[in-house]
């Protein structure tokens, strides 16, 4: 790392990087630069040492009448006070389960009870196929029509066409909040508006979105959200949000035995409880940055990316969320300046396109999340070459194959995409453009 960008006036970066120990991790003698956040991020020490600290002390199943059954019970309980504060709702409508994908599947199985031949319902050609798949499953089971709102050629979503696309019959608006290929930040607040005055539900993706921006689930009045704490610094797991009278009032698919009682009516069989132990840690981590940025500026920041921290449900706003609030805007002052540096190299590039909002303009649309092809070399390629210098980056659809199918790049190996996130250095942005050039031949 440059020295001159330890403490920048956002994060102070040599702390936080020293917190994870894999970025110290090294390949063929170049230390290894970690782009790939958008498939997965590192985790700091205090979230492995939650996970292994409750494998160690706390082992056992929930709801049992001994000790470390009854401090299992409590430690979930923290996990969800902590992942209520993150998300800004009440713990008993956050729901734990194994990643997004499986919670969508479950959750969509239990909105389809509702649903009957002539229902509609609108999913996004922008969107992973994580938020697609599920509902056109559910749609051919109860014979749902599905609608498909398009995009622009920016990556962008077409509003209007989504709009459109809308009308009495809709049951359900499926989107994302931002795109993991593209990193395209979609209005979230408007699409949910936009579906309630159909009279539908919300149903939105935010696995890409939560590293980078404040996710307001009061704000966005969004019926239901999905995250995955893999994708922020956690361990492999997924959490649903869901407004506490749908979670109510839908019937979900689950063994007798279990609670009907909400939430954990919608959580099945034994969860990883190592891994919600995890989850709190890397609560913590992030509302300690907020905490570090406050004190070195006695500066708590609201300021998210496209959603205002107003609640339009009434929720407690405790310390620890006011800290996530002022994590998030460091967050994402760091990556700005991260997206800048790299967007101005890449450009630079002979023979390089670049998928998504370009114009620095726009920035406060996307995340750092860039989708580029090179001519006369395939993203594999890349990736291959880059990944033998220590850059981890990816290539292929990661997914979102309505989008690589719609640019027509599906059948020649999707894009390259680099994904930065908080930890990641002005330096490591100018050494990865390093490697691109001298791999191109410029
Ligand atoms: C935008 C988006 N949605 C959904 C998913 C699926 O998440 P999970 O792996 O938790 O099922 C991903 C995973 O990459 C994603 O990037």
């Amino acid at each position: 790392m440059a020295p001159t960008e330890t403490v920048t006036s956002a994060l102070d970066l040599a702390t936080i990087r020293a917190q994870f120990p894999s970025l110290a991790e090294t390949v063929n003698g170049h230390p290894a630069a970690s782009l790939d956040g958008p498939g997965g991020t590192q985790v700091p020490q205090r979230v492995i040492d939650a996970i292994s600290g409750y494998l160690r002390r706390d082992n056992a199943n929930t709801g049992g009448a001994y000790a470390t059954s009854r401090r299992t019970d409590a430690m979930i309980a923290g996990a969800r006070g902590a992942m209520a504060d993150f998300l800004h709702c009440a713990a008993d409508e956050v729901v734990f389960g194994p990643n997004m994908t499986t919670l969508t599947y479950a959750m969509s199985r239990a909105i389809g009870r509702d649903l009957k031949a002539g229902d509609e319902i609108v999913v996004t050609r922008l969107d992973h196929d994580a938020n697609v798949s599920p509902w056109l499953a559910m749609a051919e089971d109860r014979g749902v029509t599905v609608r498909w709102a398009e995009i622009h050629d920016d990556c962008t979503l077409d509003l209007a066409d989504l709009a459109s696309k809308m009308n009495s019959r809709t049951k359900l608006v499926a989107a994302g909040y931002a795109s993991n290929a593209v990193g395209t930040i979609n209005p979230v607040k408007e699409i949910v508006r936009l579906a309630h005055a159909a009279g539908a539900l919300a149903y939105i993706d935010a696995v890409h979105y939560a590293p980078h921006g404040l996710i307001d689930v009061a704000a966005l009045d969004c019926d239901f959200l999905v995250c995955s704490t893999y994708k922020f610094f956690g361990p492999h797991m997924g959490v649903l949000f869901g407004k506490r009278e749908h979670l109510q009032r839908l019937r979900p698919y689950k063994v007798r035995p279990n609670t009907n009682a909400i939430p954990n009516c919608w959580e099945w069989g034994t969860l990883s409880h190592e891994c919600i132990a995890g989850i709190a840690a890397c609560v913590e981590y992030l509302a300690d940055l907020g905490r570090a940025r406050a004190n070195r500026e006695d500066h708590v920041g609201t300021a998210a990316l496209g959603c205002p921290s107003s609640a339009a449900r009434p929720v407690t706003t405790t310390e620890r969320r006011s800290a996530i609030e002022a994590a998030y805007a460091a967050i994402h002052e760091h990556e700005r300046g991260l997206l800048e540096r790299i967007m101005t190299g890449l450009k630079k590039i002979p023979g390089i396109k670049i998928y998504g909002i370009t114009d620095p303009a726009r920035f406060h649309e996307r995340c750092p999340t860039l989708a580029v092809r090179i001519e006369k070399h395939t993203p594999l390629e890349l990736a291959t070459k880059l990944g033998e210098r220590g850059f981890f980056t990816w290539d292929g659809n990661y997914y979102a194959l309505n989008l690589t199918e719609h640019l027509d790049v599906e059948k020649s190996g999707g894009f390259l995409r680099i994904g930065l996130v908080h930890y990641n250095t002005m330096d490591e942005v100018d050494r990865l453009l390093a490697a691109l050039r001298e791999i191109v031949g410029k």
